[in-house]
């Protein structure tokens, strides 16, 4: 049995945290939650809504209430989180922090060049404009890699293969 520390995958919006928290389930039987599914049902509506309606400091307050209760009361899980969670206080307490990491065109396109584009990119507040959306990716960058314990480039390999990588790295 792998130990009982959580892992928390991070990185932008569309590098795949979903997907590959999927594919990791699927090789190791852990079970996974979702920062974004969790902020959802505690409000009983969509990022997009909260946004329109209460604006980003708001969903930020409650992405740090999702990250004490998951630093206090959550053991042996994958947790995958919003692209700006990494932003929480006190974020290595809660478990290994795995940075999904590619370049900001590689990030684009698996959202634009996907069949549900329209749905990917009109649920993400952030991405409604490639610009700013880049300068964001900018910006970040060096803020993930400053608190990630583990980098995954994810660029050109499958989920498959990004899922072993992570389990390896997160086993020893
Ligand atoms: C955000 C990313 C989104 C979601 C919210 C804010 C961000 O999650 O949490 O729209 O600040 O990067 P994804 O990374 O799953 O798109």
């Amino acid at each position: 049995m792998r130990m009982k520390k959580n892992i928390v995958l991070i990185g932008f919006m569309g590098v795949g945290k979903g997907s590959v928290a999927r594919e990791i389930v699927r090789q190791s039987g852990m079970i996974a939650i979702d920062t974004d599914d969790i902020i959802e049902s505690m409000e009983n509506r969509r990022i997009k809504k909260i946004f329109e309606v209460e604006g980003e400091p708001y969903f930020r307050k409650i992405e740090a209430r999702v990250a004490k209760w998951l630093r206090e009361s959550v053991k042996n899980t994958l947790i995958s989180t919003g692209g700006g969670f990494y932003k929480v206080p006190k974020l290595k307490k809660i478990g290994t922090v795995v940075l999904l990491d590619a370049p900001f065109e590689t990030i684009y396109h698996r959202i634009i060049d996907h069949p549900n584009a329209d749905k990917k990119l009109k649920k993400r507040p952030l991405f409604q404009d490639v610009d700013k959306a880049k300068t964001l990716y900018d910006e970040r960058e060096p803020k993930y890699r400053a608190v990630a314990d583990i980098i995954i480039d994810v660029s050109g390999k499958d989920y498959e293969r990004i899922a072993k990588e992570i389990i390896a790295k997160t086993s020893k």
